[in-house]
């Protein structure tokens, strides 16, 4: 893949590139919590988003997207929004580097990837990410790649219009070989858990669909899980967010709530609760213990907070008789993408026969799977 971007940079703009790329992820556990000031626990993986790319002297942005062989130009001095969807996430990470007042010279750039695109493993983000790096490093800004994330999260908010949390970002910037993240993200302070998998892989499984209705719930979630803290404030002025009260404190208000918002609440509440026993789990090497959270993770995302569709679910479902599979959930925002499974090496090949003998997209097609290596975060390519 790289190649061909690199081959691609060189026939159009006659030079050699800088070259940089930035990862995917998956979530072991930890899902809608993320914009709770919660616990994630995310991966980055073996999936890249591609950039090459080189200043070009001139006051220009010129852009060429690989994978649909598409082009955008646009002078520096006039960045926002565009009509063409896929250019708004490289120009709402400029957008943001020029708020902070940042020199950003004209670059000619070339990017594509293979983070599979609608199937919630962050191709946007590792878009953003990727750029963001990038230019970070070509041009000296000097941000960290922590605030990096941030810059990436709110060119989403603001050139994509989803109101999503840091996850995504974080994951693309900061992965570890061989480690899962469990992140905090109130203190944004991350612990690394090895992720022995001498014994498992993990596997995604691609529905092949992602419902029109995933950005505008998503946005509705967070609204649902605001209207819950509005509540508890009431009676406690300390609460912020999901992420400063315990189950039997969100309890005790119960008969405040809307029925709705109430179940939105108490499954972020109970989802981080997940988190913090997953990475216990890890700790003690508990992989069955972990397999049963996130099989609680789906039914939670699926009852409670209802992000799910049959797709996922029968995914799910699927593996529930397959004593080789520790744990199955959907992962990511919702309304279709991946589910994500933990299967015992040794059933690697039975697992993939068995889903793909159950499950057929909605056109008819075997499921796309992905086994996946968890790798370190973006970084630049000697080329
Ligand atoms: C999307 C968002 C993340 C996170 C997940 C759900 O991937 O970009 O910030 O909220 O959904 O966990």
């Amino acid at each position: 893949m790289v190649e061909k971007i690199v081959d691609a940079f060189r026939n159009r703009f006659g030079s050699n590139p800088y070259v940089f790329k930035a990862p995917g992820r998956v979530n072991l556990i930890g899902e809608h919590t993320d914009y709770n000031n919660g616990f994630v626990m995310p991966a980055a993986i073996n999936r890249y988003a591609y950039f090459a790319l080189k200043p070009n002297g001139q006051n220009l942005y010129r852009f060429h997207a690989f994978d649909f062989q598409k082009d955008y130009t646009t002078p520096t001095h006039r960045i926002e929004p565009s009509k063409t969807h896929w250019a708004n996430y490289l120009l709402g990470v400029i957008a943001q580097m020029v708020t902070d007042r940042k020199d950003v010279p004209g670059f000619d750039c070339v990017f594509g990837g293979d983070v599979p695109i609608g199937a919630g493993m962050s191709s946007s983000a590792a878009i953003e990410s990727g750029l963001a790096f990038a230019l970070n490093q070509l041009y000296s800004l000097g941000y960290s790649r922590m605030q990096l994330a941030h810059l990436a999260q709110k060119a989403e908010h603001q050139y994509a219009g989803v109101k999503c949390g840091i996850m995504d970002q974080f994951a693309s910037l900061h992965g570890m070989k061989d480690h899962v993240l469990k992140l905090d993200c109130l203190s944004l302070e991350f612990e690394p858990f090895e992720l022995n998998m001498d014994n498992h892989s993990i596997i995604l499984v691609n529905t092949g669909v992602k419902h029109s209705l995933a950005s505008s719930e998503y946005n509705k979630r967070r609204q649902e899980c605001q209207a819950g803290v509005d509540i508890l404030k009431r009676s406690n002025g300390k609460v912020q967010s999901l992420r400063d009260i315990t189950l039997d404190e969100l309890m005790a208000h119960k008969q405040e709530f809307d029925p709705v918002v109430w179940s939105r609440c108490s499954y972020v509440v109970e989802e981080n609760e997940r988190v913090t026993n997953a990475g216990k789990a890890l700790i003690n090497k508990d992989f069955n213990t972990f397999g049963k959270l996130m099989y609680q993770s789906h039914y939670g995302l699926k009852d409670k907070y209802q992000v799910s569709c049959p797709e996922l679910d029968k995914l799910v479902a699927i593996t529930e008789n397959l004593d080789y599979v520790l744990g199955s959930r959907m992962m990511g925002g919702g309304f279709g993408g991946c589910t994500i499974n933990l299967v015992k090496n040794s059933h690697t090949e039975a697992f993939i026969e068995e889903v793909t003998r159950q499950y057929q997209t909605p056109e008819g097609h075997t499921p796309q799977t992905i086994t996946c290596v968890i790798s370190n975060g973006a970084e630049q390519i000697e080329y």
